[in-house]
């Protein structure tokens, strides 16, 4: 497998070279790419050496002799090229900027350009580990779905004793094979249609109708499909997320709006995930002016909007249908409940409401409810690694 080895500046860059030397007697490909910070700790002749390849060092270098634009792109060819990305040792700063898609060198460039498995083994003082700004940056890395081979305690270059010292080189080459491994491409060819977030009902030109949804599952669930191949068509509602470079978005507000957008679609989707919390209810008249604190009509009157789940749960179709569930108590029950009313081959029950609640958190844990029966738990994790769990059960359906 081709692999890309980040090197960056800290104390442990030297023991690089030995993790290099046994990746490449594992009979990897290896593409040493160093920071400026590491290159005070070791020289690229080393890497260079022991990989038998060029090492690249810097964002404009002259890696591409030829032409400085070659060279100035030359990371997106790197990035299309190489199967996973390895960053050892990882420093506090090479951490803050994976986790906040910075780049402003080559290795932070490569990241942002690559969508294949990540490896990151850091290393630093061990208060700075324990820094909440560095465990910040390590949630959000692992919530990506990033392996993080953990520091192991000893004494530090610093004085200190406690965790920090890099990992030791066999372990960071067993996450890395382990990594290899599970690299799935186990969604390609397919295509995803995805719903998320919210709804928004109209009352008048400044209020609405909505919940509590943040859209954090489906965008989890559309980089995943992405990361395994597959391609996504990501309806969403009204949310405040970036939705992934890669995937095809439709902006919607309403019901309506959600059910038109999904049927418009509908004839090219492989699989359709219903993630969305759609409003159960619009306002059945809609004001075109704002409805003023005198007026003397104060109720509202509420009509059903469609359920796109059950429309296209309703006759033959051509593609695995998953829905959601979101329920306050009695997730199994009401879960079968809705596998059988609206027809479709899972259900994603989670529970909302109340402490540990789906809406509006960066994890979840859910309990899937299939066709035949079969309740498989998922335990709670960052919704990006819980969006690969409904994936291994997608794949399996799709069998
Ligand atoms: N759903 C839908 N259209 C609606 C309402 C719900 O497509 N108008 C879908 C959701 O996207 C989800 C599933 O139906 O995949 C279940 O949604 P949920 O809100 O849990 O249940 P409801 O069907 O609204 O039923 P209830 O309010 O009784 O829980």
């Amino acid at each position: 497998m081709r692999i890309v080895l980040g090197v960056t500046g800290g104390i442990a860059a030297y023991k690089a070279a030995e993790l290099a030397r046994q990746l490449v007697r594992n009979g990897h490909e290896i593409t040493v790419v160093m920071t400026k910070g590491a290159e005070e700790f070791i020289r690229p002749l080393t890497f260079a050496s022991l990989t038998g390849r060029k090492v690249i060092t810097d964002l404009f270098s002259s890696a591409s002799p030829d032409a400085t634009l070659s060279s100035a792109v030359e990371h997106i060819g790197v990035a299309r090229e190489h199967d996973l990305l390895l960053v050892a040792p990882a420093t506090a700063d090479v951490l803050a900027k994976f986790a906040h898609g910075l780049a402003d060198d080559f290795l932070s460039t490569l990241y942002l350009a690559f969508d294949g498995p990540v490896v990151l083994a850091p290393a630093m003082n061990d208060r700075m580990w324990s820094h909440a700004a560095v465990r910040e940056n390590v949630a959000v890395l692992r919530g990506r779905g990033h392996a993080l081979v953990e520091p192991g305690d000893g004494y530090l270059a610093c004085g200190t004793v406690g965790p920090g010292r890099l990992a030791e080189s066999e372990k960071i080459v067993a996450a890395v094979e382990d990594a290899l491994r599970k690299r799935r491409t186990d969604l390609v060819g397919q295509t995803i249609l995805i719903t998320a977030g919210p709804t928004r009902e109209p009352v008048d030109p400044v209020r609405y109708i909505s919940n509590r949804s943040s859209g954090k599952m489906g965008y989890a669930l559309a980089e995943a499909a992405l990361a395994r191949g597959a391609r996504v068509l990501l309806v969403s509602g009204p949310v405040n997320l970036q939705p992934p470079a890669r995937a095809e978005v439709e902006q919607v507000q309403t019901a309506a709006e959600m059910r038109d957008a999904v049927f418009a679609h509908l004839f090219e989707a492989t699989v359709v995930i219903k993630c969305a919390a759609v409003a159960d209810f619009r306002p059945a008249t809609p004001s075109a002016q704002k409805i003023k604190k005198t007026s003397a009509d104060r109720t509202l009157e509420l009509v059903p909007v469609p359920d796109i789940l059950a429309e296209l749960g309703d006759g033959p179709r051509n593609f695995i249908l998953v829905g959601f569930a979101a329920e306050t108590e009695n997730l199994l029950d009401y879960a079968r409940r809705k596998l059988e009313g609206k027809n479709c081959d899972m259900i994603v029950a989670n529970r909302v409401g109340g402490d540990g609640s789906a809406f509006e958190s960066e994890s979840n844990e859910v309990l899937l409810v299939l066709r035949n029966g079969e309740t498989i738990p998922v335990d709670r994790a960052p919704k990006r690694v819980v969006a690969d769990h409904i994936f291994d059960q997608i794949v399996k359906l799709g069998k």
